[in-house]
C-alpha cells in the first residue's frame, strides 16, 4: 500500500507505438476523464517526435508528458540524440531513464545513468529511473546485487535535496511485455531493497519522498492488487497504456 505522503503515480510508456492521430485522441480522452487529477499523478511517455503535439493537447490538464530517453549533454555532435533542454522546449516535464529496452536492446551501459539522471534534474525534467533484473540474474539469486548496482550508478550525482524529484521504477526485465507479473513477495522484496538502499544513500527523510513504481505486464485485472503491495507507490505501464479502455481502469484502480 502506498504511503500517504507519496501521491500514487500512474505512468504510461508508449514505447515505439501509436501514430500521431491516435496519440492525440488518447490524450484527449484521458484529459477529459482526469478532471483536476485529484489524488493521483498521471503521465504519458510518448515518442519524441510527437511530444510537442501531445504536450499542446495535454496543456491545461494535470497530465504529465515525458520523453522516453535523453542524452546527458546539452548540445554537440551526438547524431540522433536529444538533449534534455530539447524535451523541455517542446513541453515535456519528465523523462524515462535507463528503461530496460534501452539497456538490453540498445546497449546503454549502467555508467551513463548517473549523468543522465543529473542532466534531467538540472533541466527540470522529472526522471523516472528504471531498474530491474533479467531472468538469468534472478535465477542466479543476483537480483539484490543487480538492483544495488543500478541504484549506485543512477544516484552517482544525486544529492539529498534532489531526492523528492526522483522516481524509481522497478521493472523485472522478464515481466516486461511477457504477460508475466512478479509475485507479491518478489515486488515487496525488491521495493524494500530499493528503499533501504536509498535510505543509506540520501537519508530516511529524503527517501520517504521518493516514489517507487512497479512495471511489467500491469493490466486492469492486476493493477489494484499490485498497488496494494507494501511500498508500491505507482505503476509504469507499457502495452495497457496504449488504449483508454485498458489504461483508464488502471488509473482508477481503486474505484
Ligand atoms: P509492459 O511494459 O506493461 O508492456 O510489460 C512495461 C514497461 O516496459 O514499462
Amino acid at each position: 500500500m502506498t504511503n500517504a505522503a507519496r501521491k500514487p503515480y500512474i505512468a504510461g510508456n508508449w514505447k515505439m507505438n501509436l501514430d500521431r492521430a491516435r496519440s492525440l485522441d488518447l490524450i484527449k480522452t484521458i484529459k477529459g476523464r482526469l478532471g483536476d487529477g485529484g489524488d493521483r499523478e498521471v503521465a504519458f511517455f510518448a515518442p519524441a517526435i510527437y511530444l510537442a503535439d501531445v504536450a499542446a493537447v495535454a496543456q491545461g490538464s494535470p497530465l504529465g508528458i515525458g520523453g522516453q530517453n535523453i542524452w546527458y549533454d546539452s548540445d554537440g555532435a551526438f547524431t540522433g540524440e536529444l538533449a534534455p533542454r530539447m524535451l523541455r522546449e517542446v513541453g515535456a516535464d519528465r523523462v524515462l531513464i535507463g528503461h530496460s529496452e534501452r539497456r538490453q536492446v540498445f546497449g546503454e551501459p549502467n555508467e551513463w545513468m548517473g549523468r543522465k539522471v543529473r542532466a534531467s534534474l538540472d533541466t527540470d525534467l522529472l526522471p523516472i529511473y528504471c531498474i530491474g533484473e533479467t531472468l538469468d540474474e534472478r535465477k542466479a539469486n543476483r537480483t539484490d546485487r543487480v538492483l544495488k548496482k543500478q541504484l549506485e550508478a543512477g544516484f552517482e550525482q544525486v544529492k539529498t535535496v534532489d531526492a523528492h524529484r526522483l522516481t524509481i521504477a522497478y521493472e523485472p526485465v522478464w515481466a516486461i511485455g511477457t504477460g508475466e507479473t512478479a509475485t507479491t513477495e518478489q515486488v515487496e522484496a525488491a521495493h524494500r531493497t530499493i528503499r533501504k538502499w536509498m535510505a543509506q544513500r540520501v537519508g530516511e527523510e529524503a527517501t520517504g519522498t521518493v516514489r517507487i513504481l512497479y512495471g511489467g505486464s500491469v493490466k486492469p485485472t492486476n493493477a489494484k492488487e499490485i498497488m496494494a503491495i507494501d511500498d508500491v507507490d505507482g505503476l509504469l505501464v507499457g502495452g495497457a497504456s496504449l488504449q483508454a479502455d485498458t489504461f483508464l481502469p488502471i488509473i482508477e484502480y481503486d474505484r
